[in-house]
């Protein structure tokens, strides 16, 4: 399987907000229940280019598969060289390796920028995110029982970080 990962352009703008809009409605991967419009993704592109924040694609057979960035953690001075981050893959293609190679490729353009920690923000039910990140030597630093909700139960969310 001949995947490639690039750096995204405004074209690839609608094939991420499908990803993402497939996420938002069928999973707790995200908390939110609005569906990601187009002058949504443009207004948030155009906020990454303008902070040097990376979006990563990966590319198969023609069409963008999968996803990742990062952004603030938290807006304050301090936490400037943290990065919470982000990673989906089409359900098209999932358990294929995408992800993995999604969020290695994002943990080097970390590195490259001198980011110093990255944390992704995840539902305790993820059992597939929780694997990838540890198997990418994230490790768990915090839990939050039921701090979130989404399909009308509570959700737990923990956090897992690396140090870069
Ligand atoms: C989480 C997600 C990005 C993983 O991407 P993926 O391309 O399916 O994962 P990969 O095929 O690269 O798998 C990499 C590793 O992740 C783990 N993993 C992936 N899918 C898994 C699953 N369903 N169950 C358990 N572990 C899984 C495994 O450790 C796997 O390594 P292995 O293949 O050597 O066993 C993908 O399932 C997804 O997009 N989910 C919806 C959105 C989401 O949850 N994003 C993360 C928000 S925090």
């Amino acid at each position: 399987m001949e995947v490639k990962i690039d750096d995204a352009t405004t074209d690839d703008l609608p094939a991420i907000a499908a990803i993402l809009n497939e996420a938002i409605e069928t999973t707790t991967a995200v908390w939110y229940d609005e569906l990601r419009t187009q002058d949504w993704m443009d207004a948030w592109f155009e906020l990454k280019r303008l902070k040097g924040w990376p979006v990563l694609v990966a590319r198969f057979d023609g069409r963008v598969v999968g996803y990742a960035s990062y952004g603030e953690f938290r807006p304050h001075a301090g936490y400037r060289d943290t990065m919470e981050h982000s990673v989906y893959v089409d359900t098209s293609v999932r358990g294929t390796g995408i992800g993995r190679k999604l969020l290695a490729a994002l943990i080097e353009r970390a590195r490259t920028n001198s980011v110093h920690v990255l944390v992704g923000g995840i539902a305790d039910e993820n059992t597939a995110s929780i694997s990838l990140h540890r198997a990418l030597g994230f490790e768990e630093v915090a839990r939050m029982p039921e701090v979130g909700q989404k399909f009308g139960r509570w959700l737990t969310l923990i956090f897992m970080q690396m140090v870069l």
